[in-house]
Protein backbone atom coordinates (compact mmCIF):
# COMPACT_ATOMS: atom_id res chain seq x y z
CA UNK A 1 0.00 0.00 0.00
CA UNK A 2 1.21 3.13 -0.60
CA UNK A 3 2.16 5.66 1.97
CA UNK A 4 -0.18 8.41 3.03
CA UNK A 5 1.58 11.43 4.69
CA UNK A 6 0.03 13.09 7.43
CA UNK A 7 -2.19 16.30 6.14
CA UNK A 8 -5.46 18.32 6.08
CA UNK A 9 -7.88 18.53 3.69
CA UNK A 10 -9.82 21.91 3.52
CA UNK A 11 -13.22 21.68 2.21
CA UNK A 12 -14.68 24.86 0.50
CA UNK A 13 -18.85 24.44 0.31
CA UNK A 14 -18.47 22.82 3.31
CA UNK A 15 -22.48 23.47 4.24
CA UNK A 16 -23.13 22.30 0.67
CA UNK A 17 -24.68 19.25 -0.33
CA UNK A 18 -22.05 17.59 -1.95
CA UNK A 19 -19.96 18.08 1.21
CA UNK A 20 -22.93 16.14 3.46
CA UNK A 21 -23.38 13.42 0.49
CA UNK A 22 -20.58 12.24 -0.57
CA UNK A 23 -17.38 14.04 1.40
CA UNK A 24 -17.71 13.40 4.90
CA UNK A 25 -18.85 10.01 3.90
CA UNK A 26 -15.88 9.19 1.69
CA UNK A 27 -13.49 10.50 4.38
CA UNK A 28 -15.67 8.51 6.99
CA UNK A 29 -15.20 5.46 4.91
CA UNK A 30 -11.63 5.98 4.20
CA UNK A 31 -11.25 6.85 8.22
CA UNK A 32 -13.11 3.15 9.39
CA UNK A 33 -10.91 0.99 6.52
CA UNK A 34 -7.51 2.33 8.12
CA UNK A 35 -6.35 4.68 5.48
CA UNK A 36 -6.36 7.53 6.91
CA UNK A 37 -2.80 8.86 8.11
CA UNK A 38 -1.97 8.73 11.97
CA UNK A 39 -2.36 12.35 12.23
CA UNK A 40 -4.99 13.96 9.73
CA UNK A 41 -8.00 16.43 10.22
CA UNK A 42 -10.89 17.82 8.30
CA UNK A 43 -11.81 21.91 7.86
CA UNK A 44 -14.54 22.54 6.60
CA UNK A 45 -14.98 26.52 4.93
CA UNK A 46 -17.71 28.46 4.33
CA UNK A 47 -19.49 31.57 4.72
CA UNK A 48 -22.13 30.37 7.85
CA UNK A 49 -21.07 30.69 11.39
CA UNK A 50 -20.46 27.38 13.03
CA UNK A 51 -18.67 26.44 15.60
CA UNK A 52 -16.55 23.29 15.87
CA UNK A 53 -19.56 21.13 17.57
CA UNK A 54 -22.11 22.71 15.74
CA UNK A 55 -20.16 21.91 12.33
CA UNK A 56 -19.92 18.39 13.86
CA UNK A 57 -23.22 18.26 14.62
CA UNK A 58 -24.37 19.10 11.04
CA UNK A 59 -21.97 16.58 9.35
CA UNK A 60 -21.10 13.39 11.81
CA UNK A 61 -23.81 13.38 14.14
CA UNK A 62 -26.88 14.15 12.45
CA UNK A 63 -25.45 12.91 8.70
CA UNK A 64 -28.18 10.63 7.83
CA UNK A 65 -25.36 9.60 4.81
CA UNK A 66 -23.32 8.55 7.51
CA UNK A 67 -25.55 7.00 10.39
CA UNK A 68 -26.76 4.74 7.31
CA UNK A 69 -23.50 2.96 7.32
CA UNK A 70 -23.56 -0.48 9.51
CA UNK A 71 -20.19 1.01 10.86
CA UNK A 72 -21.48 3.75 12.44
CA UNK A 73 -21.57 3.17 16.02
CA UNK A 74 -21.25 5.83 18.45
CA UNK A 75 -17.45 5.01 19.03
CA UNK A 76 -16.65 5.49 15.87
CA UNK A 77 -18.74 8.75 14.73
CA UNK A 78 -17.11 10.39 18.05
CA UNK A 79 -13.52 9.40 17.19
CA UNK A 80 -14.00 10.52 13.67
CA UNK A 81 -15.80 13.55 14.24
CA UNK A 82 -12.96 15.06 17.03
CA UNK A 83 -10.89 15.45 13.56
CA UNK A 84 -13.41 17.70 11.87
CA UNK A 85 -13.30 21.61 12.22
CA UNK A 86 -14.62 24.49 11.09
CA UNK A 87 -13.92 27.82 9.81
CA UNK A 88 -16.03 30.67 8.65
CA UNK A 89 -15.00 32.64 5.89
CA UNK A 90 -16.13 35.04 3.32
CA UNK A 91 -14.48 32.94 0.37
CA UNK A 92 -14.99 35.65 -1.76
CA UNK A 93 -12.64 38.37 -0.05
CA UNK A 94 -9.17 37.53 -0.85
CA UNK A 95 -7.87 39.90 1.77
CA UNK A 96 -9.65 37.58 4.40
CA UNK A 97 -7.65 34.33 3.91
CA UNK A 98 -5.32 34.93 6.99
CA UNK A 99 -8.09 33.60 9.17
CA UNK A 100 -7.71 30.31 7.16
CA UNK A 101 -3.82 30.63 7.05
CA UNK A 102 -3.98 31.31 10.62
CA UNK A 103 -6.02 28.40 11.84
CA UNK A 104 -3.96 25.72 9.50
CA UNK A 105 -1.06 26.96 10.87
CA UNK A 106 -2.36 26.19 14.84
CA UNK A 107 -3.87 22.94 13.64
CA UNK A 108 -0.97 21.91 11.72
CA UNK A 109 0.80 22.32 15.14
CA UNK A 110 -1.19 20.83 17.01
CA UNK A 111 -2.05 18.10 15.48
CA UNK A 112 1.36 17.53 13.76
CA UNK A 113 -0.02 16.99 10.27
CA UNK A 114 3.31 18.90 8.55
CA UNK A 115 1.72 21.42 6.34
CA UNK A 116 0.22 19.35 4.00
CA UNK A 117 -2.49 20.70 2.75
CA UNK A 118 -5.52 19.26 0.28
CA UNK A 119 -7.73 22.27 -0.64
CA UNK A 120 -10.89 20.70 -2.13
CA UNK A 121 -13.22 23.35 -4.43
CA UNK A 122 -17.14 21.96 -3.86
CA UNK A 123 -18.64 25.42 -4.70
CA UNK A 124 -20.29 27.03 -7.28
CA UNK A 125 -16.98 27.29 -10.28
CA UNK A 126 -17.61 31.25 -10.38
CA UNK A 127 -15.54 30.78 -7.23
CA UNK A 128 -12.99 28.73 -8.67
CA UNK A 129 -10.36 31.24 -9.66
CA UNK A 130 -11.42 33.27 -6.24
CA UNK A 131 -10.58 30.78 -4.06
CA UNK A 132 -7.20 30.22 -5.70
CA UNK A 133 -6.47 33.95 -5.71
CA UNK A 134 -6.85 33.89 -1.73
CA UNK A 135 -5.06 31.06 -1.21
CA UNK A 136 -2.09 32.13 -2.96
CA UNK A 137 -2.32 35.72 -1.04
CA UNK A 138 -1.33 34.12 1.79
CA UNK A 139 1.25 31.41 0.45
CA UNK A 140 -1.15 28.31 0.89
CA UNK A 141 -0.33 27.37 -2.74
CA UNK A 142 3.40 27.16 -1.71
CA UNK A 143 5.23 23.82 -1.13
CA UNK A 144 8.00 24.90 0.51
CA UNK A 145 7.08 23.10 4.10
CA UNK A 146 4.66 20.54 2.88
CA UNK A 147 2.48 19.64 -0.17
CA UNK A 148 -0.49 21.91 -1.46
CA UNK A 149 -3.25 19.93 -3.54
CA UNK A 150 -6.23 21.14 -5.24
CA UNK A 151 -9.41 18.94 -6.07
CA UNK A 152 -11.71 21.10 -8.62
CA UNK A 153 -14.96 19.75 -8.62
CA UNK A 154 -16.90 19.73 -12.08
CA UNK A 155 -18.36 21.03 -14.50
CA UNK A 156 -14.49 22.19 -15.05
CA UNK A 157 -15.82 25.47 -17.79
CA UNK A 158 -19.07 26.00 -19.44
CA UNK A 159 -17.39 26.06 -23.22
CA UNK A 160 -14.38 25.57 -24.79
CA UNK A 161 -13.75 29.46 -23.99
CA UNK A 162 -14.11 29.38 -20.29
CA UNK A 163 -12.52 25.87 -19.72
CA UNK A 164 -8.96 27.47 -21.19
CA UNK A 165 -9.78 30.57 -19.28
CA UNK A 166 -10.03 28.44 -15.87
CA UNK A 167 -7.19 26.59 -16.47
CA UNK A 168 -5.44 29.61 -17.17
CA UNK A 169 -6.25 31.15 -14.02
CA UNK A 170 -5.86 28.08 -11.75
CA UNK A 171 -2.19 28.01 -13.87
CA UNK A 172 -1.51 31.46 -12.34
CA UNK A 173 -2.08 30.27 -8.95
CA UNK A 174 -0.87 26.55 -8.80
CA UNK A 175 1.27 24.05 -11.13
CA UNK A 176 -0.52 21.68 -13.43
CA UNK A 177 1.35 19.05 -11.00
CA UNK A 178 -0.68 20.67 -8.21
CA UNK A 179 -4.15 20.57 -9.65
CA UNK A 180 -6.34 17.47 -9.36
CA UNK A 181 -9.48 17.72 -11.66
CA UNK A 182 -12.53 15.46 -10.65
CA UNK A 183 -14.57 13.49 -12.53
CA UNK A 184 -16.09 10.75 -10.66
CA UNK A 185 -17.16 8.37 -13.06
CA UNK A 186 -13.22 8.01 -13.28
CA UNK A 187 -13.63 6.82 -9.60
CA UNK A 188 -16.06 4.06 -10.09
CA UNK A 189 -14.20 0.41 -9.94
CA UNK A 190 -15.98 -1.00 -12.90
CA UNK A 191 -14.94 1.84 -15.18
CA UNK A 192 -11.31 1.17 -13.54
CA UNK A 193 -11.66 -2.44 -14.54
CA UNK A 194 -12.24 -1.53 -18.13
CA UNK A 195 -8.74 -0.66 -18.47
CA UNK A 196 -7.76 -4.37 -17.36
CA UNK A 197 -9.69 -6.06 -19.31
CA UNK A 198 -8.61 -4.43 -21.75
CA UNK A 199 -4.76 -5.02 -20.83
CA UNK A 200 -4.55 -7.53 -18.99
CA UNK A 201 -6.04 -10.24 -20.87
CA UNK A 202 -4.34 -11.87 -24.13
CA UNK A 203 -7.56 -12.76 -25.42
CA UNK A 204 -9.51 -9.36 -26.24
CA UNK A 205 -6.61 -6.80 -27.44
CA UNK A 206 -6.06 -8.45 -30.91
CA UNK A 207 -9.93 -7.76 -31.54
CA UNK A 208 -9.98 -4.69 -30.19
CA UNK A 209 -10.01 -2.65 -33.64
CA UNK A 210 -12.00 -2.11 -37.12
CA UNK A 211 -11.15 -5.71 -38.19
CA UNK A 212 -13.26 -7.08 -35.47
CA UNK A 213 -15.39 -4.47 -34.13
CA UNK A 214 -18.56 -3.16 -35.94
CA UNK A 215 -19.89 -0.65 -33.72
CA UNK A 216 -19.57 0.76 -30.19
CA UNK A 217 -22.07 1.80 -28.01
CA UNK A 218 -22.36 3.86 -24.62
CA UNK A 219 -25.33 4.48 -22.38
CA UNK A 220 -25.83 6.34 -19.37
CA UNK A 221 -29.74 6.60 -18.47
CA UNK A 222 -31.14 7.50 -15.27
CA UNK A 223 -34.47 7.23 -13.73
CA UNK A 224 -34.10 9.83 -11.74
CA UNK A 225 -35.46 13.63 -13.62
CA UNK A 226 -33.20 16.59 -12.36
CA UNK A 227 -34.25 16.21 -8.79
CA UNK A 228 -33.86 19.41 -6.62
CA UNK A 229 -31.29 20.52 -9.20
CA UNK A 230 -32.97 22.56 -11.75
CA UNK A 231 -31.82 26.30 -10.98
CA UNK A 232 -28.20 24.86 -12.31
CA UNK A 233 -29.60 22.38 -14.74
CA UNK A 234 -31.31 24.38 -17.13
CA UNK A 235 -28.23 26.45 -17.81
CA UNK A 236 -26.40 22.92 -17.96
CA UNK A 237 -28.05 20.51 -20.22
CA UNK A 238 -27.02 16.58 -20.43
CA UNK A 239 -24.45 17.64 -23.18
CA UNK A 240 -22.37 19.87 -20.56
CA UNK A 241 -23.82 18.02 -17.49
CA UNK A 242 -22.94 13.87 -18.57
CA UNK A 243 -21.38 14.04 -22.00
CA UNK A 244 -18.71 16.19 -22.01
CA UNK A 245 -16.85 14.51 -19.03
CA UNK A 246 -18.26 11.17 -17.67
CA UNK A 247 -19.11 9.44 -20.88
CA UNK A 248 -16.08 11.27 -23.20
CA UNK A 249 -13.88 9.52 -20.20
CA UNK A 250 -15.67 6.37 -20.98
CA UNK A 251 -14.78 7.12 -24.67
CA UNK A 252 -11.26 7.45 -23.77
CA UNK A 253 -11.04 4.43 -21.90
CA UNK A 254 -12.19 2.21 -24.47
CA UNK A 255 -10.36 3.48 -27.49
CA UNK A 256 -7.10 4.70 -26.01
CA UNK A 257 -3.99 2.84 -27.17
CA UNK A 258 -1.85 0.86 -24.55
CA UNK A 259 -0.10 3.05 -22.55
CA UNK A 260 3.79 2.73 -22.15
CA UNK A 261 3.75 2.48 -18.48
CA UNK A 262 0.48 2.23 -16.02
CA UNK A 263 1.35 5.42 -14.66
CA UNK A 264 -0.65 8.91 -14.55
CA UNK A 265 1.33 10.48 -17.73
CA UNK A 266 1.44 7.57 -19.34
CA UNK A 267 -2.21 6.88 -19.02
CA UNK A 268 -3.47 10.25 -19.93
CA UNK A 269 -1.50 11.02 -22.50
CA UNK A 270 -3.16 7.89 -24.29
CA UNK A 271 -6.38 9.69 -23.29
CA UNK A 272 -5.64 13.15 -24.58
CA UNK A 273 -4.57 10.74 -28.06
CA UNK A 274 -8.58 9.94 -28.20
CA UNK A 275 -9.75 13.23 -27.57
CA UNK A 276 -7.24 14.77 -30.68
CA UNK A 277 -8.51 11.96 -32.88
CA UNK A 278 -12.68 12.77 -32.68
CA UNK A 279 -13.25 13.36 -36.07
CA UNK A 280 -15.21 17.89 -35.86
CA UNK A 281 -18.56 17.84 -36.34
CA UNK A 282 -19.65 20.20 -39.39
CA UNK A 283 -22.93 21.95 -38.74
CA UNK A 284 -24.50 19.64 -41.04
CA UNK A 285 -23.07 16.46 -38.88
CA UNK A 286 -24.47 18.11 -36.26
CA UNK A 287 -28.04 18.19 -37.48
CA UNK A 288 -28.15 14.32 -38.17
CA UNK A 289 -25.81 13.09 -35.72
CA UNK A 290 -26.79 14.28 -32.14
CA UNK A 291 -30.42 14.13 -31.22
CA UNK A 292 -31.49 16.32 -28.08
CA UNK A 293 -34.73 15.36 -25.82
CA UNK A 294 -36.58 16.85 -22.97
CA UNK A 295 -38.59 14.78 -20.82
CA UNK A 296 -42.44 15.43 -20.84
CA UNK A 297 -45.23 14.58 -18.06
CA UNK A 298 -46.21 11.33 -18.38
CA UNK A 299 -47.88 8.55 -16.11
CA UNK A 300 -44.52 5.60 -15.16
CA UNK A 301 -46.11 2.40 -13.13
CA UNK A 302 -49.61 4.33 -13.07
CA UNK A 303 -47.98 7.61 -11.47
CA UNK A 304 -48.00 10.41 -12.60
CA UNK A 305 -44.48 12.19 -13.30
CA UNK A 306 -43.42 15.73 -13.88
CA UNK A 307 -42.05 17.02 -17.36
CA UNK A 308 -38.98 19.21 -17.14
CA UNK A 309 -40.98 22.35 -17.42
CA UNK A 310 -42.45 22.10 -14.64
CA UNK A 311 -39.82 21.34 -12.64
CA UNK A 312 -39.17 23.86 -9.84
CA UNK A 313 -36.01 25.93 -11.16
CA UNK A 314 -36.88 25.37 -15.05
CA UNK A 315 -37.74 28.26 -17.84
CA UNK A 316 -41.17 27.36 -18.62
CA UNK A 317 -40.19 27.89 -22.39
CA UNK A 318 -37.16 25.89 -21.48
CA UNK A 319 -35.93 24.49 -24.66
CA UNK A 320 -32.08 22.80 -22.33
CA UNK A 321 -32.03 18.92 -23.62
CA UNK A 322 -32.48 15.87 -20.98
CA UNK A 323 -31.61 13.52 -23.57
CA UNK A 324 -28.84 13.01 -25.84
CA UNK A 325 -27.55 10.83 -28.49
CA UNK A 326 -24.92 10.73 -30.85
CA UNK A 327 -22.82 9.22 -33.98
CA UNK A 328 -19.23 9.89 -34.69
CA UNK A 329 -15.78 9.03 -35.49
CA UNK A 330 -12.73 8.56 -34.06
CA UNK A 331 -9.93 9.25 -37.53
CA UNK A 332 -6.89 7.05 -36.11
CA UNK A 333 -5.93 3.73 -37.28
CA UNK A 334 -7.50 1.68 -35.02
CA UNK A 335 -11.24 3.10 -35.76
CA UNK A 336 -11.17 4.34 -38.76
CA UNK A 337 -14.74 4.07 -39.69
CA UNK A 338 -16.06 2.32 -36.54
CA UNK A 339 -19.10 4.23 -35.43
CA UNK A 340 -19.29 5.17 -31.70
CA UNK A 341 -22.87 6.10 -30.17
CA UNK A 342 -23.53 7.37 -26.71
CA UNK A 343 -26.38 8.23 -25.83
CA UNK A 344 -27.58 9.68 -21.97
CA UNK A 345 -31.18 10.94 -20.74
CA UNK A 346 -32.61 11.58 -17.40
CA UNK A 347 -36.06 10.01 -16.51
CA UNK A 348 -35.56 6.98 -18.49
CA UNK A 349 -37.04 3.82 -17.73
CA UNK A 350 -34.28 2.41 -15.97
CA UNK A 351 -30.70 3.49 -14.47
CA UNK A 352 -28.35 1.87 -16.36
CA UNK A 353 -24.80 2.44 -17.38
CA UNK A 354 -22.75 0.64 -20.11
CA UNK A 355 -20.43 0.08 -22.98
CA UNK A 356 -21.25 -2.71 -25.43
CA UNK A 357 -18.91 -3.80 -27.92
CA UNK A 358 -20.50 -4.72 -31.00
CA UNK A 359 -18.48 -7.56 -33.47
CA UNK A 360 -18.40 -7.71 -37.03
CA UNK A 361 -21.34 -10.13 -37.76
CA UNK A 362 -19.71 -13.80 -39.71
CA UNK A 363 -18.80 -13.64 -42.65
CA UNK A 364 -19.80 -16.79 -43.63
CA UNK A 365 -23.21 -18.66 -42.74
CA UNK A 366 -22.34 -22.33 -42.21
CA UNK A 367 -25.20 -23.78 -40.32
CA UNK A 368 -28.96 -24.70 -40.93
CA UNK A 369 -30.62 -21.66 -39.56
CA UNK A 370 -27.57 -19.79 -39.18
CA UNK A 371 -29.31 -17.07 -42.38
CA UNK A 372 -32.14 -15.78 -40.27
CA UNK A 373 -29.16 -14.52 -37.74
CA UNK A 374 -27.23 -12.70 -39.93
CA UNK A 375 -27.30 -9.71 -38.20
CA UNK A 376 -26.75 -11.29 -34.56
CA UNK A 377 -23.21 -10.66 -33.90
CA UNK A 378 -21.34 -11.39 -30.98
CA UNK A 379 -21.64 -8.84 -28.05
CA UNK A 380 -19.44 -7.94 -25.06
CA UNK A 381 -21.20 -5.64 -22.68
CA UNK A 382 -19.30 -3.82 -20.12
CA UNK A 383 -21.81 -2.97 -16.80
CA UNK A 384 -20.51 0.03 -15.06
CA UNK A 385 -23.84 0.45 -13.19
CA UNK A 386 -25.95 -1.16 -11.54
CA UNK A 387 -25.20 -4.90 -11.47
CA UNK A 388 -22.15 -4.64 -12.28
CA UNK A 389 -20.08 -6.89 -14.39
CA UNK A 390 -19.42 -8.45 -18.08
CA UNK A 391 -21.37 -10.04 -20.61
CA UNK A 392 -20.11 -11.70 -23.80
CA UNK A 393 -22.92 -13.36 -26.15
CA UNK A 394 -21.94 -15.92 -28.34
CA UNK A 395 -23.67 -18.92 -30.21
CA UNK A 396 -23.83 -22.39 -28.94
CA UNK A 397 -25.68 -25.64 -30.31
CA UNK A 398 -28.52 -26.37 -29.34
CA UNK A 399 -29.10 -29.94 -28.23
CA UNK A 400 -30.01 -32.76 -30.48
CA UNK A 401 -30.13 -33.39 -34.04
CA UNK A 402 -28.44 -31.30 -36.88
CA UNK A 403 -26.49 -27.89 -36.12
CA UNK A 404 -28.87 -25.65 -34.93
CA UNK A 405 -27.13 -22.78 -33.05
CA UNK A 406 -28.72 -19.80 -30.84
CA UNK A 407 -27.15 -16.97 -28.71
CA UNK A 408 -26.16 -17.13 -24.98
CA UNK A 409 -25.04 -15.42 -22.76
CA UNK A 410 -21.57 -16.13 -20.19
CA UNK A 411 -21.59 -13.84 -17.66
CA UNK A 412 -19.41 -12.39 -14.36
CA UNK A 413 -20.73 -10.36 -11.84
CA UNK A 414 -19.00 -8.25 -9.30
CA UNK A 415 -21.12 -9.28 -6.72
CA UNK A 416 -19.73 -12.73 -6.63
CA UNK A 417 -16.51 -11.62 -5.41
CA UNK A 418 -18.25 -11.48 -2.06
CA UNK A 419 -15.21 -10.52 0.26
CA UNK A 420 -14.13 -7.86 -1.64
CA UNK A 421 -14.77 -4.16 -0.80
CA UNK A 422 -15.60 -1.74 -3.46
CA UNK A 423 -14.92 2.07 -2.50
CA UNK A 424 -17.43 4.27 -3.65
CA UNK A 425 -15.89 6.89 -6.40
CA UNK A 426 -15.40 9.93 -3.71
CA UNK A 427 -13.60 7.22 -1.59
CA UNK A 428 -11.12 6.13 -3.98
CA UNK A 429 -10.42 9.76 -5.42
CA UNK A 430 -10.27 11.72 -2.12
CA UNK A 431 -7.24 8.31 -1.23
CA UNK A 432 -5.68 9.11 -4.77
CA UNK A 433 -5.28 12.56 -4.34
CA UNK A 434 -3.75 12.14 -0.67
CA UNK A 435 -1.32 10.12 -2.02
CA UNK A 436 -0.56 11.97 -4.96
CA UNK A 437 -1.34 9.93 -7.71
CA UNK A 438 -3.04 11.74 -10.50
CA UNK A 439 -4.25 8.98 -12.49
CA UNK A 440 -7.96 9.18 -12.23
CA UNK A 441 -8.10 12.16 -12.25
CA UNK A 442 -8.57 14.79 -15.41
CA UNK A 443 -5.78 16.60 -16.83
CA UNK A 444 -5.79 20.18 -18.33
CA UNK A 445 -5.07 19.49 -22.02
CA UNK A 446 -7.30 16.76 -22.14
CA UNK A 447 -10.30 18.79 -20.21
CA UNK A 448 -9.81 21.62 -23.12
CA UNK A 449 -9.66 18.65 -26.13
CA UNK A 450 -13.10 17.23 -24.98
CA UNK A 451 -14.36 20.53 -25.21
CA UNK A 452 -13.10 21.26 -28.13
CA UNK A 453 -14.95 18.43 -29.55
CA UNK A 454 -18.41 19.72 -27.71
CA UNK A 455 -18.29 23.06 -28.85
CA UNK A 456 -19.54 23.18 -31.86
CA UNK A 457 -22.20 21.16 -30.93
CA UNK A 458 -23.16 24.19 -28.09
CA UNK A 459 -22.43 26.45 -30.99
CA UNK A 460 -25.21 24.94 -33.32
CA UNK A 461 -27.71 24.26 -31.20
CA UNK A 462 -27.40 27.94 -29.93
CA UNK A 463 -27.29 29.64 -33.20
CA UNK A 464 -29.88 27.67 -35.00
CA UNK A 465 -33.26 27.57 -33.61
CA UNK A 466 -34.82 25.07 -36.19
CA UNK A 467 -32.54 22.29 -34.63
CA UNK A 468 -35.60 20.17 -32.98
CA UNK A 469 -35.62 19.39 -28.95
CA UNK A 470 -37.49 16.47 -29.43
CA UNK A 471 -40.05 15.97 -26.62
CA UNK A 472 -40.25 12.18 -24.93
CA UNK A 473 -42.50 10.90 -22.21
CA UNK A 474 -40.83 10.44 -18.87
CA UNK A 475 -40.53 6.59 -18.71
CA UNK A 476 -38.82 5.73 -22.16
CA UNK A 477 -35.68 5.40 -23.50
CA UNK A 478 -35.64 8.86 -25.55
CA UNK A 479 -36.69 10.34 -29.05
CA UNK A 480 -37.18 7.66 -31.65
CA UNK A 481 -35.09 9.32 -33.52
CA UNK A 482 -32.24 8.95 -32.15
CA UNK A 483 -32.75 4.96 -33.48
CA UNK A 484 -32.05 6.45 -37.10
CA UNK A 485 -28.75 7.30 -35.87
CA UNK A 486 -28.25 3.68 -35.82
CA UNK A 487 -28.04 2.37 -39.73
CA UNK A 488 -27.77 -1.21 -40.85
CA UNK A 489 -30.86 -3.71 -41.45
CA UNK A 490 -32.00 -4.82 -37.50
CA UNK A 491 -29.35 -3.13 -35.78
CA UNK A 492 -30.64 -0.88 -32.77
CA UNK A 493 -29.81 0.35 -29.59
CA UNK A 494 -29.18 -2.43 -26.75
CA UNK A 495 -32.39 -1.68 -24.38
CA UNK A 496 -30.84 -2.81 -20.86
CA UNK A 497 -32.39 -3.76 -18.10
CA UNK A 498 -30.99 -2.96 -14.29
CA UNK A 499 -30.31 -6.80 -14.53
CA UNK A 500 -26.74 -7.48 -16.67
CA UNK A 501 -28.42 -10.48 -18.01
CA UNK A 502 -32.08 -9.89 -18.43
CA UNK A 503 -32.15 -9.95 -22.73
CA UNK A 504 -35.71 -7.93 -23.70
CA UNK A 505 -35.39 -5.76 -26.60
CA UNK A 506 -37.77 -3.13 -24.69
CA UNK A 507 -38.28 -2.97 -21.01
CA UNK A 508 -40.09 -0.60 -18.44
CA UNK A 509 -39.28 -1.03 -15.33
C1 LIG B 1 -23.32 14.04 -12.14
C2 LIG B 1 -24.37 14.83 -12.86
O1 LIG B 1 -22.03 14.45 -12.52
O2 LIG B 1 -23.47 12.66 -12.45
C3 LIG B 1 -25.75 14.35 -12.48
O3 LIG B 1 -24.22 16.20 -12.55
C4 LIG B 1 -25.88 12.87 -12.70
O4 LIG B 1 -26.75 15.05 -13.21
C5 LIG B 1 -24.72 12.13 -12.04
O5 LIG B 1 -27.10 12.46 -12.13
C6 LIG B 1 -24.74 10.66 -12.39
O6 LIG B 1 -23.79 10.00 -11.62
P1 LIG B 1 -23.97 8.46 -11.24
O7 LIG B 1 -22.73 8.13 -10.47
O8 LIG B 1 -25.24 8.38 -10.43
O9 LIG B 1 -24.09 7.75 -12.54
Amino acid sequence: MKKTDNQVLVIFGASGDLTERKLIPSVYNLFCGGFLPEHYAVVGVSRSQFSDQEYRDKVVFNNEHLLAKETASEENLKKFADLVFYQSLDTKDVEKYSVLSDRLSQLDEEKETNHNHIFYLATPPSLYEVIATGLEKVGLNKQEDGWSRLIVEKPFGYNLDSAKKLNQDLLCHFEESQIYRIDHYLGKETVQNMFVTRFANSIFEPLWNRNYIHRVEITASEKVGVEKRGGYYDSSGALRDMVQNHLLQLVALVAMEPPVKPDAESIRNEKLKVFQSLRPYSEDDIKTHVIRGQYMNSKVSGNRVTGYRDEPGVKEDSKTETYVAMKFFIDNWRWADVPFYIRTGKRMPTRVTEVVIHFRPRHHHLFANDKSLANQQNVLVLRIQPNEGILLKFDMKIPGAGFNTEQVNMDFHYDDLTDVYVPDAYERLILDCMQGDATLYARGDSTEAAWEFIDPILKAWENNEEIPVYGYPAGTWGPEHADDLIEGKNMMWRYPCSNLTDDGNYCEL
